[in-house]
């Protein structure tokens, strides 16, 4: 499997994904990994593993269907057979999804449809839930929609923090979307 990740953070589930693909228990082929801005930690951590990477800087296009274009010809040029928003912090457009049919895939840290966007796990702690957690699904053109693969559940603790439990849901997100992956490709 051909997988093209996108990043607009640190990356540290995609730390996860190459580590399970260098110690040989995910055979996924990570034809490339890119990013929205410059700077990234997803595209430092790539370019050390020797993965090829690209930025389409967001800020570089007059226009947001350039960007769009830019995006679908840097993504499309490495042929994958699935692409995967590993913190990619931008909703594609629908002629992104309509290239990668049923195989644009996003990890997001709630269990959809409940706390979708950019704050999940800050509007769930708000919210007062008791149990939140982490869900892969295959991505539309919305936000945070689409057919759910996988969820895993992560209990809310009295003391948590939006810094604990992103991290604790992280954990959760890592292990869940490197199986999710696996059976993608069995
Ligand atoms: C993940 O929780 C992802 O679901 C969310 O941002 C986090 C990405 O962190 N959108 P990282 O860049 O993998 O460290």
């Amino acid at each position: 499997m051909r997988l093209v990740v996108l990043v607009s953070g640190s990356g540290s589930n995609l730390q996860a994904v190459l580590d399970a693909v260098s110690a040989g228990t995910l055979e996924v082929q990570i034809a490339a990994v890119g990013a929205d801005r410059p700077g990234t930690g997803g595209v430092a951590r790539s370019a050390d593993a020797g993965i090829e990477t690209f930025v389409v800087n967001f800020k570089d296009y007059a226009t947001r269907s350039d960007w769009d274009e830019a995006l679908l010809a840097a993504v499309a040029a490495y042929q994958p057979d699935y692409v995967l928003s590993s913190g990619f912090m931008r909703i594609v457009a629908a002629g992104f999804i309509e290239a990668f049919p049923g195989r644009y895939l996003n990890t997001h840290p709630a269990l959809l449809p409940s706390f979708p966007g950019a704050h999940g796990v800050r509007d769930a702690l708000a919210y007062g839930v008791k149990v939140t957690g982490c869900t892969v699904h295959i991505a539309d053109a919305g936000v945070d929609t689409g057919p759910i693969l996988a969820q895993t559940a992560v209990a809310v603790r009295g003391d948590d923090t939006e810094e604990s439990l992103h991290e604790r849901i992280k954990v959760a997100e890592r292990e869940l979307l490197i199986r999710v992956l696996g059976e993608l490709t069995a």
